[in-house]
């Protein structure tokens, strides 16, 4: 019987790299991408296009992508997160297969984030996708915030329906589902996810949760239960917005990959390597300390 696959995309390099105190040089951030690769994870976030003064940590994520080292038959997803149309341009010059525009499900946290409201936000991500549209390039869309923003609180489930049916007329290849903040619980997860499954099927969602209040794996269980087949996780459980007050890092990947792995779903993701790239990140960034998992995984599996 086929094992269900679940597949993993690690946006440590740019969730996790954006919040650090130090900021990584491009070899540093290179090395863990290709670590990551390594390791067989399914996606990488590689970086994001978006102003170098807003987020200094991913200044030069185009000499990022073309240091990263594909072995031959590679099938690893590379993305990078875009805020407008000047960030799509510049993905697009480095022939990255996926890019992810971003809005918040609150105006409050979307004008925060990208200087926009929801509706300008819209307008401009109209822009684009038709661009995207005509140079056959695939985006995908994060909606950050689905369950509570930092300002202005609980989310409503109808919101975020509303707003979800309109990013996929407007031709998201999937959206990605975000609790930017850690703040929701896993029956909040099933509410939503619940609802939006009746617009969309679950291969076309991905979710994206922050573990601020332990409630990371929870939330993944949750979303597993609902269909979910696709996460983003965190290597050693870095991230955070600069932007979000209050967000800790996003739930750490080999968690994630433990939590899959032992409900019998399949990851592809080489567990020791994985540990490797953890300490690595953690070596780098001198601020993580992992997830939770890591040293009992390191006892089980190295001896
Ligand atoms: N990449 C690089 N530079 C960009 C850019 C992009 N995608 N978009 C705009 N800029 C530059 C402009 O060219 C301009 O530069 P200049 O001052 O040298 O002329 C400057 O940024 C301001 O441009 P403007 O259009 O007025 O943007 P803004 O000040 O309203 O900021 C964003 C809007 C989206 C560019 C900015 O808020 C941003 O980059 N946010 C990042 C959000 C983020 O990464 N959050 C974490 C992940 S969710
Ligand atoms: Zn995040």
């Amino acid at each position: 019987m086929t094992r269900n696959v679940v597949y993993i995309n690690d946006v440590g390099p740019r969730d996790g790299l954006q919040n650090q105190t130090n900021t990584l040089s491009v070899k540093q951030r290179i090395s863990l991408i290709n670590a990551l690769v390594q390791a067989n994870v399914a996606g990488i976030e590689v970086g994001s296009f978006v102003s170098p003064i807003a987020v200094p940590a991913m200044a030069h994520t185009d000499a990022v992508i073309s240091g990263i080292h594909l072995p031959i038959g590679s099938s690893v997803q590379l993305s990078a997160l875009i805020p407008n149309m000047r960030g799509y341009e510049s993905g697009c010059l480095t022939g990255i297969g996926l890019l992810s525009l971003v809005m918040a499900a609150s105006n409050t946290m979307n004008e925060k984030n990208i200087r926009m409201d929801n509706q300008a936000t819209l307008d401009m991500f109209r822009h684009v996708m038709s661009r995207a549209l005509a140079d056959k390039q695939s985006v995908q869309i994060y909606l950050a915030t689905a369950w509570e923003c930092p300002f202005e609180g609980h989310i409503q489930v109808d919101e975020v329906v509303r707003l979800a049916e309109q990013l996929f007329a407007l031709g998201a290849s999937r959206l990605v589902i975000a609790d930017t903040i850690g703040a929701a619980s896993p029956d909040q997860v099933e509410m939503l996810l619940s609802r939006l499954l009746n617009i969309a099927p679950a291969d076309k969602f991905s979710c994206h949760f922050h573990d601020t209040r332990a409630m990371g794996l929870a939330n993944v269980y949750a979303a597993l239960k609902q269909g979910i087949r696709r996460f983003d996780a965190s290597i050693a459980g870095m991230g955070g917005c600069p932007f979000a007050p209050g967000a800790s890092g996003n739930v750490a990947t080999e968690d994630v990959v433990m939590l899959c792995e032992q409900m019998g779903f399949s990851t592809g993701v080489d567990m020791p390597a994985l540990l490797d790239v953890a300490n690595l990140a953690i070596q780098l960034t001198q601020g993580t300390t992992g997830g939770n998992a890591k040293p009992w995984l390191e006892k089980q599996l190295k001896g």
